[in-house]
């Protein structure tokens, strides 16, 4: 049974089927997409809630239209108020402005840490036990912004990037060689932005070393492209950026998060020491659970690692550094 106006929520009455409830706020392309990802999965309740009267509940309606057809009966509720919210175990953060072409990740530093800012005090308030999943950019310290303006543990405010970067990096490895990316594992450290750190050393193709099977050239060329990959995505659709690999992304941690499997990705997370890191988010490998970011894995790096990791670390500080007084 539906309860809808012109504008208002669409609600299924049904809510409450599944153990867990997740929120997703922001219902662009990339919040809608996750929305359907996790409609799929059967993992949660879903809210999807965005500011703009009417999209919230329109996409959810859409959702519940496809649901027959893909076989999923996943409760959905699509709103533009906060209050259905109230409970989540998970909230992806996924509102605020998209990057246009040309345009880096922090061009939106000011505009969305207010927006990121507003949306985390009215998800707290409802969901005091949830999980922070932050999707906005630039991410690193977007997730900052919400850990801070939360409260919450650090353990509970997690970045999204790592294992889209990740995969951008298993994608153009497998397009090299002709092969499926389904056994080619890599990894990618560092903040969600052009000094992002495409870890080689620990790349593989079916445990095989990635230098093993690629030229030099070639892979520096592949780690340019993957640290391009968001620009070159939205160089082509110029009209916003990527969301099907973003969105595919979010689903996985949060699917990972719920079913508490403790799967090691690669995630924006609170270092406090860590890789010599002092109290920033930075991409690193984590355990992913039900408690969150459960642990950050270290790895040794080598000396070209290391400096390659402190630079992009670096430009993840000076951003930091500019918000910080709207934060205290
Ligand atoms: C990208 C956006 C999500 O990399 O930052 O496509």
């Amino acid at each position: 049974m539906l309860l809808f106006t012109t504008c208002g929520p669409v609600i299924d009455k049904r809510l409450s089927i599944m153990r867990h409830k997740v929120t997703i706020v922001g219902a662009g392309n990339v919040g809608g997409m996750v929305a359907q990802r996790l409609a799929q999965a059967q993992v949660a309740d879903i809210v999807l809630m965005d500011a703009a009267p009417g999209l919230a509940g329109g996409k959810v309606l859409d959702l519940l239209h496809a649901g027959p057809v893909c076989r999923y009966d996943t409760p959905l509720i699509g709103t533009s108020t906060y209050d259905e919210t109230a409970g989540s175990s998970v909230v992806a953060i996924c509102a605020g402005l998209p990057r246009k072409p040309g345009m880096s990740r922090d061009a939106l530093l000011k505009a969305n840490t207010d927006t990121v800012k507003a949306i985390t005090q009215e998800v707290v308030s409802r969901s005091p036990n949830a999980i922070l999943l932050i999707v906005s950019n630039p991410l690193d310290v977007m997730s900052y912004v919400a850990y801070k303006t939360s409260g919450f543990p650090k353990a509970r405010v997690v970045g999204m990037a790592g294992v889209l970067d990740s995969a951008r990096l298993q994608v153009f490895i497998a397009l090299e060689l002709g092969i499926s990316a389904e056994h080619v594992q890599a990894t990618v450290l560092g903040g969600h932005g052009d000094d992002m750190v495409p870890l080689l050393r620990y790349t593989t193709v079916s445990g095989i070393p990635v230098t093993d099977l690629i030229s030099p050239e070639r892979l520096t060329a592949i780690i340019q492209r993957t640290q391009n990959a968001g620009a070159e995505v939205l160089k082509l659709l110029q009209t916003g950026s990527a969301y099907f690999a973003p969105s595919a992304a979010v689903a996985e941690m949060v699917t990972t998060i719920l079913r508490g499997q403790k799967r090691i990705l690669s995630c924006s997370a609170l270092c406090q020491g860590e890789y010599k890191v002092d109290n920033l988010f930075s991409g690193v490998p984590v355990q992913l659970g039900e408690g969150g970011v459960e642990k950050i894995i270290e790895m040794k790096l080598t000396p070209d690692e290391e400096a390659a990791f402190r630079k992009s670390v670096k430009s993840v500080e000076m951003s930091c550094r500019l918000i910080e007084p709207s934060l205290c």
